[in-house]
């Protein structure tokens, strides 16, 4: 089937054409390749990563936006960092990206596991990671880098099979444009800015934000979806977050983006539409303030992923590259850890649903796909497993070792006796995924 007639079949299995209103736009379901992928990364790069500097427990990304507070932390270590006549502006010719190496990005991305990579490509304070006219001069190519950071990205990972999409900020802190007539803003600046960055790249994801100041009619968001969807040339299957406007979170658009577990249930979540996201320590942008200690480990990182995915969702995991072009290590040394743990445990995870009968067990975690259940131990479990159930299995297996497990059901309780394993002999660590028919 030609690749045409296959887009236009997609289109209309998600329900197009669409009207420029919600609810004809809330009726189109999450392209089925998202719910699959369940672990994604995201990317925070910007004029923001020269300094990369925060409070310990703040948003590195905001630095411009903090340190405009001439009583704040932010300015305090900027003026004794950089002196109090060095402008924001002057980060620019600083980020200079000159150890950016895509390919090496994109092979570390395809070992962790992920499936679907999301770079800012343009966050609070307007600097594009793309040429575009809209971003005259405030951009990677014509200032700092001198590269289409974007489109050198999209290029490596799409080489390695793995889709990729972009934030884009709705707003922009110190636009005079913005501030003085939102209309005109999003009319001459914004529309046609998001419509050249999903032209240009055909992105898998548009994953909007900074839409908190206005509602979603000011933004003109379900006119720019009714073209995305009818009239772009992006994949019939992209994907669309639900951060449109401010009453959209969690109602409108394709999944519900709830940050640091701030919002759990209700809404999109409630139908298990939704994806997490977080950094590994505090912050989305790279913050030199944090330490060792700021990171969450291997098993932390892992753990979220399983517990989101057992309620049906996605994890968007963050890292904060630097000014220069890398990656830091220990988010490398997370990825990898966890792409280890999904090359044995990954059945259990992709693909995978909620199990809406699942029991709540301290330490347990379930998943479900094809009428198989995943009980997921978030420790090995030396003592077996235990959990209600009345749902008949005929065999237990666990992921990663060979040979079936002792399976009892007795009133309504099911048992599994765990291998006797030293723990070298063990198919994994952080978690142990126990396979039931
Ligand atoms: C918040 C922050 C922004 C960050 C986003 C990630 O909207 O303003 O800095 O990019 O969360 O979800």
């Amino acid at each position: 089937m030609n690749t045409m007639l296959a887009a236009l079949l997609t289109a209309v299995a998600l329900g197009a054409p669409f009207e420029p209103t919600w609810e004809s736009l809330d009726k189109r379901e999450n392209p089925a390749w998202f719910g699959e992928a369940k672990f994604g990364i995201f990317i925070h790069w910007g004029l923001y990563s020269v300094p990369a500097w925060g409070p310990k427990d703040r948003y590195a990304e905001w630095y411009w936006h903090d340190m405009m507070d001439e009583k704040g932390e932010t300015r305090k270590f900027h003026d004794a960092t950089y002196g109090a006549d060095f402008k924001y502006q002057d980060f620019a010719p600083l980020f200079r990206a000159e150890m950016f190496n895509p390919d090496e990005w994109a092979d570390l991305f395809a070992r962790s596991g992920a499936k679907y990579i999301v770079l800012t490509s343009k966050h609070h304070e307007g600097f594009a990671l793309w040429p575009n006219d809209e971003a005259w001069n405030w951009n990677s190519m014509q200032a700092g880098p001198g590269r289409d950071l974007c489109g050198d990205l999209i290029a490596s990972v799409r080489g390695k099979g793995i889709k990729m999409g972009f934030y884009y900020s709705l707003y922009e802190w110190f636009n005079p444009l913005y501030k003085k007539d939102v209309n005109r803003y999003v009319d001459a600046h914004m529309l046609p800015q998001l419509k050249d960055l999903v032209t240009r790249y055909r992105p898998d994801i548009i994953w909007p934000d900074g839409e908190w100041e206005h509602p979603s009619e000011t933004w003109r968001s379900t006119e720019f979806l009714a073209w995305l969807f009818n009239d772009s040339n992006a994949p019939k299957d992209i994907a669309i977050n639900d951060r449109w406007g401010k009453e959209c979170r969690n109602v409108h658009g394709g999944f519900a983006t709830p940050e640091y577990g701030h919002i759990t249930e209700g809404g999109l979540i409630q139908s298990g539409r939704f994806e997490e996201c977080q950094g590994m320590g505090r912050s989305f942008g790279y913050n030199r303030n944090e330490n060792v200690d700021s990171y969450r480990s291997a098993t932390e990182l892992l753990h979220l992923l399983i517990d989101n995915v057992s309620r049906g969702g996605n994890l968007l995991l963050d890292i904060g590259p630097t000014a220069d072009g890398r990656i830091p290590v220990i988010m490398q040394q997370r990825l990898v850890d966890m792409g280890e743990w999904l090359k044995v445990n990954g059945e259990g995870i992709y693909g995978t649903s909620a199990w809406n009968d699942a029991p709540k067990v301290e330490g347990l975690r379930f998943t479900q796909k094809d009428g198989v259940i995943y009980a997921i131990a978030l420790k090995w479990p030396e003592a077996g497993i235990e959990f209600p159930s009345e749902q008949p299995f005929t065999s237990a297996t666990l992921l990663g070792h060979e040979g079936a497990l002792d399976l009892r059901q007795d009133s309504g309780i099911v048992h599994i006796t765990p291998p006797a394993l030293h723990v070298d002999a063990m198919p994994c660590r952080h978690a142990y995924v126990f396979k039931l028919q």
